[in-house]
């Protein structure tokens, strides 16, 4: 990660439970302690009732950070066109989304967009996605790709990429959602192998990093990442030997 991150920052994944939520935490974390100001979307939120937590509560639980948006809230937790079908509603047209984000965007250094589940999950009544949304914003935005650290990643990981290349797109990074305090084997090989995908792989978030307090989650966040801007380059060196120790790789 550097100091070229786009102001409007996409983060999707392989699939829905790979840690979207927690990567956008540690993200928007790492860079409000660069001194960036930050702010959070999420275009379609399935799954909760009346005042029942969404991922951008979890976001301001775990980073403070108050500047959140939300498009529609949705009680089934199903995908957001099924979901929306569920209750007799519509979801927003991509514009009202775009609307959102660069609203936010205006007042903020950076603003982190969640999507739902993965990059082709239809966010809008007329089936645009996520890569929609990257597209329309253009050179603004950055797309974040997060990741599973075990079988089956690879497959999922290579499937979205590809769908990003054949899209015109290309992911600026991914990111490990829930990487294992004890890898094995499997993930370990799967680390090297997405890093030579041709994507960076920009960090990972340890596993349980989502049951941490917020003042420690706030304190630990950028350590997950390779490198931050506002370090000086011999902590980016040291952080980056760590991480690269912990990982064998
Ligand atoms: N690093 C982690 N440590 C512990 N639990 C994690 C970690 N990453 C994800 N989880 C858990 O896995 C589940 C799914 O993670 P999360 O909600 O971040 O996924 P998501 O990709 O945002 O899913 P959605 O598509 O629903 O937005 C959650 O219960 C979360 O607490
Ligand atoms: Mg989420």
């Amino acid at each position: 990660m550097n100091d070229r991150l786009a102001p409007i920052i996409l983060i999707t994944g392989t699939d829905t439970d790979v840690g979207k939520t927690i990567t956008t935490a540690a993200l928007a974390t790492a860079l409000a302690a660069t001194g960036r100001t930050v702010a959070v979307d999420k275009p379609v939120q399935t799954g909760v009732r009346g005042a029942e937590q969404g991922d951008v509560d979890e976001i301001v639980r775990l980073t403070g950070i108050r500047a959140v948006g939300e498009g529609i809230r949705l009680r089934a937790a199903m995908a957001p066109l099924a979901a929306a079908a569920h209750q007799q509603h519509t979801l927003p047209v991509l514009e009202e989304h775009l609307a959102r984000v660069e609203s936010l965007s205006a007042h903020h250094d950076h603003v982190l967009v969640e999507g739902a589940g993965g990059l082709l999950v239809r966010l809008t009544a007329s089936g645009q996605t996520i890569a929609d949304l990257a597209g329309a914003l253009g050179p603004a935005a950055d797309l974040l790709v997060v990741t599973r650290a075990g079988l089956g990643t690879l497959n999922h990981t290579e499937l979205t990429l590809e769908a990003l290349a054949h899209r015109g797109l290309r992911a600026r990074g991914l990111v490990i959602g829930d990487w294992p305090a004890m890898p094995g084997p499997v993930e370990v090989g799967n680390h090297a192998v997405l890093q030579m995908m041709g994507t960076p792989l920009l960090g990972r978030i340890p596993h349980g990093a989502s049951d941490l307090p917020g003042p420690e989650f706030r304190r630990r966040a950028s350590t997950w990442f390779r490198a931050l801007p506002a370090e000086p380059p011999e902590a980016r060196g040291r952080e980056r030997e760590r991480y690269a120790a912990s990982t064998g790789c």
